[in-house]
């Protein structure tokens, strides 16, 4: 039988106040079923919304709530429950909680046991979409990832609030798993990853453009799974409407001439490359300085194309591992597998284009390409394609033998 994944590890689990907080009871039960001892710390918020009765029954253990229980001091004070937690998970992760976090707060028991702990932090934030996407909060996580703590989702989809949009507590099993993936060793520790995202635009005058219909979803989901799994990122993004993943150094570009200097510039530094960039084939012979006017008449816009920033990769001596897209509507494996050859590719991913998949949605289905094998990645959401892309991409570099060429 398989050791249980979390078995002997000890959680303390610090619940914030938040409407999410009743999902929190269920993580103590399977934190549990994974082998963990849990010992559960509710804030004063939390304690509004659910009752430390019910978390000491899950937990078959004492809850705390507050620095100044007396007797619970005497049984297990603060210092020795915070030395006592091999990993301090704080689920939900309210937007207050993280701003208190992110400024080392230790005006009550969770703030003043995560400065007095040395274990790894997690956060699993839950807020209404707003808070979630207010600057205040993105920029308290970003100093929480920056010192190390781990952010696990939030996810998308219908809030309590009655909105839609992304701030929902993970669910308790992708809580757990996640908690597990990141404990374990990661698959692309310590390498080094750029990336490239969205459409590129190509100006014809100061107001006009040639673009395409990618969001960047794909390739923003593709950075977000390599932080996850220990990589370093960088994300090289088209104009897209996106905020950045945590934990990534973007780079905004407009042009497919920008994004290849962009891209050509940072690749020496970097060991994978993952080209998920719709980059425009084609940029008008010249871009007019002031807005051009109607003319009565039918105009002619000469193109001239622009340069393949995957295919000049794949020449270059010192390349990263190099790993292209192929969008298609017609033929897709064939078209795919001729695009890995031509630009010198270790791994394409190939999707077709079509009514709901692909461009401006959020699932897709992937048909991955190497020299000498294939994989079929069926209809997901990108975020999920994305983790599953990830892994092949550090399976095919452990196959090369290592991080960089
Ligand atoms: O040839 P095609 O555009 O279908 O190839 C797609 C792949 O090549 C994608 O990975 C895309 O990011 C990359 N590409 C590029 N520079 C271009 C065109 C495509 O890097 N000018």
């Amino acid at each position: 039988m398989s050791p249980l994944p979390l078995a002997g590890l000890r959680v303390l689990l610090g619940v914030s106040g938040g409407i999410a907080a009743y999902k929190a009871a269920e993580l103590v039960r399977r934190l549990r079923d994974a082998g963990a001892e849990v010992r559960v710390v509710l804030t004063a918020n939390a304690a509004r919304f659910v009752t430390a009765l019910t978390f000491q029954a899950l937990s078959g253990h004492p809850v705390r709530t507050s620095l100044w229980d007396e007797s619970a001091e005497a049984a297990m004070g603060h210092i020795e429950l915070a030395r006592w937690a091999d990993e301090i998970l704080i689920a939900p992760a309210s937007a207050d909680l993280l701003a208190r976090l992110a400024h080392g707060h230790a005006d009550d028991l969770l703030g003043t046991l995560v400065l007095a702990s040395a274990a790894p932090v997690s956060v699993a934030p839950a807020m209404n979409r707003q808070m979630w996407a207010n600057a205040a909060t993105r920029a308290n996580l970003d100093l929480l990832a920056a010192r190390g703590v781990r952010v696990l989702g939030p996810a998308a989809g219908s809030q309590a609030c009655g909105e839609t949009g992304e701030g929902r507590l993970l669910e308790v099993d992708d809580l757990v798993a996640r908690l597990v993936a990141a404990r374990g060793p990661r698959m692309l520790d310590g390498v080094r990853v750029l990336v490239s995202a969205g459409p590129t635009y190509e100006d014809i005058d100061p107001v006009r453009f040639i673009g395409n219909r990618s969001s960047g979803r794909m390739g923003f989901a593709i950075a977000e799974a390599a932080v996850a799994a220990g990589a370093t990122v960088t994300l090289v993004a088209g104009p897209v409407a996106l905020a950045t993943p945590l934990g990534v150094t973007r780079v905004d570009v407009r042009s497919a001439c920008e994004m290849r200097d962009a891209v050509l510039g940072a690749a020496p530094a970097h060991d994978v490359f993952i080209s998920a960039a719709a980059v425009g084939d084609y940029r008008p012979a010249q871009a007019s300085a002031s807005k051009l006017k109607k003319t009565g008449q039918s105009r002619t816009l000469e193109l001239v194309q622009n340069p393949d920033i995957l295919a000049e990769l794949g020449q270059s001596a010192a390349r990263p591992l190099l790993v292209g897209f192929a969008a298609e509507t017609d033929e897709l494996e064939r078209h795919a597998r001729e695009k890995l050859e031509l630009k010198g590719l270790d791994l394409i991913a190939a999707n077709q284009v079509g009514e709901r998949l692909g461009f401006e949605c959020a699932d897709n289905a992937l048909l991955l390409l190497w020299p000498g094998g294939r994989e079929p990645l069926a209809q997901a959401d990108k975020r999920v394609l994305a983790t599953a892309l990830v892994a092949r991409v550090a399976e095919r570099l452990h196959a090369r033998g290592g991080q960089s060429r």
